[in-house]
């Protein structure tokens, strides 16, 4: 198989993780006998140091010609101050929208041996496996009207689903949880919000649709504390933009790390697949950050953008592996006691697995 790939390490650890999911990437293109051409272009603090716009025109266009996008972070403390077209964040939302991935593939479940890394009960998270999908282009990131007052004294966003919109991405939460344990948890607000009740109507006409699925509506307040408190209860949760990316973070401290979890957004073509984490610039630069959610990323890439199943398998049985086999990054030993491992070489352990899994 011949593929293009766009790598767009952006900022803080961004650079880190792609890199190590890069290696990976070319990794199994070795062991599978494929051909990546990979290119990184700048995006977000990166492209505003360089005197450009958070998503220069060469990015978008190298994202639109390409067969997949791997993207590390965006955010960088220095622009924090800055109108929104000079913010790092803006090139990613202008991404997501420019590619139509409308569909944003959160997977948490929680590693063997990891039960006891995360804040929560080691006996209540145990086993927990949930799949979050996020409506990812629409809702109160996108909604029209907002902006602030001329006055400067007050500020507004929308929040606006149209039927197609909730359509559509509740087709892709039933689709996930029939190859799943066919149960789709839907959240919303619909006891305060007009969008959460069309959003409500619209989810149980597409549940109809699908009668093997169960389908269970919350509210996200309640969503929050049931995923702290009993995750395993959860298959698919599906949402909106907003609830989808809070509930996201929450899972990451269900599972053990933020620094765990991948993400594949998804459209008509192509797809564009991140960390779930961000730029994390604390930390940056010293080796310490966790790979494993931008090398997961990369197997969703390899699933989803290029059908390549056994390839996918292969990298997270690797990730399953180094985990299994007691090594921890420093965000997952605290808890345990275990010797922390650096990124890199967390990446490498990783990488020995995918190349020749008989050999470690
Ligand atoms: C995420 C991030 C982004 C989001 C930011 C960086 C714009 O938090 O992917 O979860 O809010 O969607
Ligand atoms: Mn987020």
């Amino acid at each position: 198989m011949h593929a293009t790939i766009v790598l767009l390490p952006g900022d803080g650890i961004g650079p880190e993780v792609t890199g190590a999911a890069e290696r990976v990437l070319r990794g199994v293109a070795d062991r599978f006998g494929h051909t990546f051409t990979l290119s990184s272009h700048l995006i977000g603090g990166g492209a505003l140091r360089a005197g450009q716009p958070p998503l220069p025109d060469a990015t978008c266009e190298a994202c639109l010609a390409a067969d997949a996008v791997l993207l590390g972070a965006v955010g960088d403390p220095a622009f924090d101050s800055g109108p929104s077209e000079r913010r790092p964040e803006t090139a990613l939302l202008q991404l997501r929208q420019v590619l139509g991935v409308f569909a944003n593939l959160r997977p948490a479940r929680v590693w063997p041996g990891l039960e006891d890394g995360g804040a929560f009960k080691p006996e209540r998270v145990a086993g927990a496996d949930m799949l979050i999908v996020r409506e990812l282009t629409g809702g109160i990131y996108y909604g029209e009207p907002r902006g602030v007052a001329e006055d400067g004294q007050s500020a507004f966003n929308t929040m606006r689903y149209s039927r197609p919109e909730i359509e559509r991405i509740a087709e892709v939460a039933f689709r996930s949880a029939e190859i799943r344990r066919r149960l789709v948890t839907s959240v919303d607000k619909a006891n305060v919000l007009e969008t959460s009740r069309l959003w409500r109507e619209v989810v149980t006409e597409v549940g109809a649709r699908h009668p093997g699925v169960t389908l269970e509506h919350q509210y996200v307040d309640s969503c929050s504390l049931l995923i702290a408190t009993n995750p395993t209860q959860f298959d698919v949760v599906l949402s909106g933009n907003l609830f989808g990316d809070i509930l996201s973070d929450e899972a990451g401290a269900v599972v053990g790390s933020l620094g765990l979890l991948p993400s594949a957004s998804l459209g008509k073509r192509g797809g564009l697949f991140e960390p779930v984490h961000g730029s994390a610039p604390t930390i940056a630069g010293r080796d310490v950050a966790n790979p494993i959610g931008a090398i997961a990323s990369s197997a969703m890439l390899l699933r989803h953008a290029l059908g390549a199943g056994p390839e996918a398998d292969a990298v997270e049985q690797a990730i399953g592996g180094a985990l299994g086999a007691g090594l921890r990054t420093a965000d997952l030993a605290s808890g345990g006691g275990l010797a922390s491992l650096s990124g890199s070489a967390m990446a490498q352990q990783i990488l020995d697995r995918v190349v020749d899994p008989a050999s470690v």
